[in-house]
C-alpha cells in the first residue's frame, strides 16, 4: 500500500533520485552503539515538537489562564496528562542525550579538523535546548515557575553595564508580568525552534559531507 503510493507519487514528482540520494547512504564499520546519542537526542526533539503542538491547542498565556489551562490540561482533557507529561519528562532527557552525544564527540576527538565548525553548530544547538528549559519553565506559571524565572532573569540582569537593559528587554518591563509570559511563550514556540530547525540542518549537512568521524 505505501509502496504503491510512493510508485504514484514517484511518477509525478520524480521522488526516486532525491530519495536515494538521502536515504541509500553506507554506515561505516566503527560505527556502534555509542553513535545513536545524537540521533536519540534528534528523535527527543521531534518528540517535543510533536507534543508542543498539541499542548498549544489548549494553552492560554496570560496570567489570568495560564495556570487553569495547564491543570485543565494535566485533569480535564483525555491523555493530557499523558502529554503533559511526555513534554515535562522530555525537556530533561534531551538535556542528558545532548550532554552524552557531546562526550562522546568530545571522547572520540570528532571535534577537530574538518568537524570544528559542527561542533560550533552544535554548541549552539547546546544553548537553544538550554533556551527552551528556561522560557518553558516559566509557562505553567505557578509559584515555582514565576521565581524561578525572577531569580534566572535577575541574573543576566546582574551582567555589567548592559544588565539592567538586557532585564527590561527580557521581562518586557522592570517586573515579571504578562509582557514577560507572552514573551517567553513566543521564543519557546517559535523564535526558538525556527532558530533550531536552521542549525539542525546545518548540523546533518555537515555530517553528510564530512562523513562520521573514526574513533581515535
Ligand atoms: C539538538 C542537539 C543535537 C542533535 C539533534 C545532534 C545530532 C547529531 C547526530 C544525529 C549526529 C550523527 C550521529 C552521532 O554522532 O551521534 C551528530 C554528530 C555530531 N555532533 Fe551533534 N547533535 C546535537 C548537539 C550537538 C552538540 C551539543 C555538539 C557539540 C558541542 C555536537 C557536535 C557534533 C559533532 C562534532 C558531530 C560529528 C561527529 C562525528 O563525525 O563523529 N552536536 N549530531
Amino acid at each position: 500500500m505505501v509502496l504503491r503510493i510512493y510508485d504514484w507519487l514517484d511518477r509525478r514528482f520524480d521522488l526516486r533520485p532525491a530519495m536515494e540520494k538521502i536515504l541509500i547512504h553506507p554506515v561505516p564499520s566503527w560505527v556502534n552503539w555509542l553513535y545513536c546519542f545524537g540521533g536519540i537526542t534528534f528523535f527527543l526533539f521531534v518528540l517535543q515538537v510533536i507534543t508542543g503542538i498539541f499542548l498549544m491547542l489548549y494553552y492560554v498565556p496570560s496570567p489570568d489562564h495560564a495556570y487553569a489551562s495547564v491543570s485543565f490540561i494535566s485533569h480535564d482533557i483525555q491523555f493530557g496528562y499523558l502529554v503533559r507529561g511526555m513534554h515535562h519528562w522530555t525537556a530533561s532527557l534531551i538535556v542528558v542525550m545532548v550532554v552524552v552525544h557531546m562526550l562522546r564527540v568530545f571522547w572520540h576527538g570528532a571535534y577537530k579538523n574538518p568537524r570544528e565548525l559542527n561542533w560550533v553548530a552544535g554548541v549552539f544547538l547546546f544553548l537553544l535546548m538550554m533556551g527552551f528549559g528556561f522560557t518553558g519553565y516559566l509557562l505553567p506559571w505557578d509559584q515555582k515557575a514565576y521565581w524561578a524565572t525572577s531569580v534566572g532573569t535577575n541574573i543576566a540582569g546582574s551582567a555589567p553595564i548592559i544588565g539592567s537593559f538586557i532585564l527590561k528587554v527580557i521581562r518586557g518591563g522592570t517586573d515579571l508580568g504578562a509582557v514577560t509570559l507572552v514573551r517567553f511563550f513566543t521564543i519557546h514556540v517559535m523564535v526558538l525552534p525556527a532558530i533550531t530547525v536552521v542549525f539542525l540542518v546545518a548540523h546533518f549537512l555537515m555530517i553528510r559531507r564530512q562523513g562520521i568521524s573514526r574513533p581515535f
